[in-house]
C-alpha cells in the first residue's frame, strides 16, 4: 500500500501579527543584554525547564517512542534517553529542524535521507504529540522530536561539531519589543548554531517577514564563523516538501525569503 499523501493541506488561519517587523544593528550595550538574558535563561518557551517540577521523568505518552527532554534523559522507564544518547554517539550524519510545526518538512525529509538522523524540536506539546502519530504511521526510525525549547536542549544534549544543517523555516517573529527575548536569532543563538554546525555545515534559513531575514543575515553574516548568504547552497537541500506556513505563503501569494550559510 501506497503512503497517504503527506501534504493533506487545509487552511488555516496562520496569525497576521502586526506585520511591521523592525530592527537596528544592535548596540554594544544591546548585545551584552542579549547574552545576559541568554545566561539567565530569559525567552525560553514555556520558561526554564529546571524551574518545572517533574522535568526528569518523560510522560507516560513519550514513553517507548522517539521522544526525549533534556532534562529527563536519564529516566530509565523505557530507555528513550540510552537509545537517543547511542544514536548521537554514532556517526550518522545529522540534521536538525527548530520550530517544525506540523512536521511536514522533517517527515519528508527522513523519508528522503534513511542514513540521517533527525531531530526536530517544537514547543507545542500537542503539536509535537501529533507528529508522533505521524511519526508511527509512516514508520519513519531516524527521527527524533522534542517540546524543549532548542535553545535549552542543543547545548546540553548535541556535541559540537556534530550537525550537518540546521533548517529554521518560519520562525515566530515575535513582533513586540516587549517579547523580543523570545525571538531565536540573538548574537548568543548564532554562537549556538555555530558551535553546534561542523565545517561545511548548513544553516538553513526560512522567513515571509523580510525584515527578519534581514535581521538573520545582518546577525550571521556578522559572525565570523559562517560564509555569506549563497543561494547556490540550496542544492544541498535538494528535493523537500514545504512546510504548513510555506503553503499558507504560496496560497496567499506571500513572498518567501529563504537564506543558506556554510558554516566555515
Ligand atoms: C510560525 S511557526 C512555523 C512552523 C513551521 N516551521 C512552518 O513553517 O509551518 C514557528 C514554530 O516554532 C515553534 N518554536 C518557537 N520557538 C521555538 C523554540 N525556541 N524551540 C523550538 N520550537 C520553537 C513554535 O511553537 C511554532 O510552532
Amino acid at each position: 500500500m501506497g503512503e497517504k499523501p503527506l501534504l493533506d493541506y487545509h487552511a488555516t488561519s496562520f496569525s497576521q501579527g502586526r506585520m511591521d517587523f523592525a530592527w537596528e544593528e544592535l548596540s554594544e550595550a544591546e548585545c551584552a543584554q542579549a547574552y545576559a538574558d541568554w545566561q539567565a535563561g530569559k525567552g525560553l518557551i514555556g520558561g526554564d525547564p529546571r524551574l518545572r517540577p517533574g522535568s526528569d521523568q518523560l510522560p507516560e505518552w513519550g514513553l517507548e517512542r522517539p521522544f526525549f527532554r533534556t532534562l529527563a534523559l536519564d529516566d530509565r522507564r523505557g530507555g528513550n534517553g540510552a537509545r537517543l544518547r547511542a544514536e548521537l554517539a554514532g556517526d550518522r550524519p545529522l540534521e536538525v529542524e527548530i520550530g517544525f510545526g506540523r512536521g511536514d518538512f522533517l517527515l519528508d525529509r527522513a523519508g528522503r535521507r534513511p542514513q540521517t538522523l533527525l531531530l526536530g524540536y517544537e514547543t507545542k506539546t500537542k503539536a509535537t504529540r501529533l507528529f508522533l502519530e505521524r511519526i508511527a504511521r509512516f514508520d519513519r526510525t531516524n527521527l527524533w522530536v522534542s517540546d524543549d525549547d532548542c535553545r535549552f536542549s542543543l547545548p546540553r544534549l548535541v556535541a559540537d561539531g556534530r550537525a550537518d544543517a540546521v533548517h529554521i523555516l518560519f520562525p515566530d517573529p515575535w513582533w513586540k519589543p516587549q517579547h523580543r527575548v523570545k525571538r531565536l536569532f540573538s548574537p548568543p543563538f548564532v554562537d549556538l548554531l555555530a558551535a553546534k554546525l561542523r565545517a561545511g555545515g548548513l544553516l538553513h534559513f526560512k522567513s515571509d517577514v523580510e525584515a527578519y531575514g534581514e535581521l538573520v543575515r545582518y546577525l550571521v553574516e556578522g559572525h565570523g564563523a559562517f560564509a555569506p548568504h549563497d543561494p547556490a547552497q540550496a542544492a544541498i537541500i535538494g528535493e523537500f516538501a514545504l512546510t504548513h506556513r510555506e503553503h499558507w505563503c504560496r496560497r496567499h501569494n506571500r513572498p518567501v525569503f529563504a537564506y543558506y550559510f556554510v558554516r566555515r
